[in-house]
């Protein structure tokens, strides 16, 4: 079966950098969605409260039969729970059917209701108390960043941001990398990218699909990626991106793609 590589995380832990993502699946759809990736070989689930799915992921874990400690699995505090962490993670852990997740992110810093600091704090004991194995941070900008490992002097494990060929994010890569934090990359096929000329000439050329060239140039990048999909085609043929390498000068490529064109919200905006 196909070795995914891990990430090093600055917790001592380490993290698949090849995940299923789980965002706008429906409930119909969540339970064997979840079991082809397993049944593919992905082990690193993202989900989120707000996806309104956990329930069927943790469904579709203890189906698989794959012991716990074999898979990686995140979710997120919304917004709306900022001041309620403690009970949020409560939720979400029993809807999955777990007792700890691997990874608890907050989903995003929502500035205007100005509760991000106290809900990093909130991350920080719920680590303590081993609810999570690992605490993040998504959406976050560098002055974001700054601020909540100024108020706890912990410094998150991941920032998930949206990245894909026409919202590069190169400036805020440097910036989340210089305190230690990996990047995960949501969204990673952005939308338009696949049909893009220059994309679907490097597929030609590498005789993969634009889908895999896109997975492949993140992870060349570094960056941790969960792909979405409900079709078990493409399931299998985004988990089949470890046996090729895009050449730098097909990297340049992609990168110049870059329009700053983001799919979803500004995390300044919210
Ligand atoms: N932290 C955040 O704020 C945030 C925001 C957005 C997303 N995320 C996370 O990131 C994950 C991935 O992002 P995403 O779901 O927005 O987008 P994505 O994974 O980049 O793209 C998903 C879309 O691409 C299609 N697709 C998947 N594989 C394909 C392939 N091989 N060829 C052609 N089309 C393909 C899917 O269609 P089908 O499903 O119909 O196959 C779906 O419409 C989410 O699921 C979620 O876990 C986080």
């Amino acid at each position: 079966m196909t070795q995914v590589p891990h990430v090093s995380l600055n917790d001592g832990t380490t993290i698949p950098q090849l995940g299923f993502g789980v965002w706008q699946v429906s409930e119909e759809d969540i339970v064997p969605s979840v079991a082809a990736a397993l049944e593919t070989g992905y082990r690193h689930i993202d989900t989120a409260a707000i996806y309104g799915n956990e329930e069927g992921v943790g469904r579709a874990i203890r189906e698989s039969g794959i012991p716990r400690e074999e898979l990686y699995v995140t979710t997120k505090l919304f917004n709306n729970r900022h001041a309620d962490a403690e009970v949020a993670i409560q939720e979400s852990l029993e809807k999955l059917g777990l007792d700890r997740v691997d990874l608890y992110l907050i989903h995003w810093p929502a500035p205007s209701q100005g509760q991000y600091v106290q809900a990093w704090e909130s991350l920080v004991t719920l680590r303590e108390q081993g609810l999570t194995t690992s605490i993040g941070v998504s959406n976050f900008h560098r002055h974001h960043l700054q601020e909540i490992i100024d108020a706890t002097g912990v410094t998150p494990v991941v920032d998930q941001v949206e990245i894909h060929p026409y919202l590069t994010q190169e400036p805020l890569v440097s910036d989340i990398r210089s305190f230690g934090i990996e990047v995960e990359a949501w969204t990673p096929l952005g939308r338009g990218p696949l049909e893009d000329p220059a994309i679907t000439q490097l597929a030609e050329k590498v005789d993969r699909t634009p889908a895999q060239v896109i997975l492949r140039w993140h992870l060349q990048k570094g960056y941790i990626v969960f792909p979405k999909s409900v079709t078990p085609s493409r399931i299998k043929a985004n988990f089949e991106v470890f046996d090729f390498e895009l050449a730098d000068e097909d990297i340049a490529t992609i990168d110049g793609l870059n329009k700053n064109e983001r799919t979803g919200g500004d995390p300044d905006a919210g």
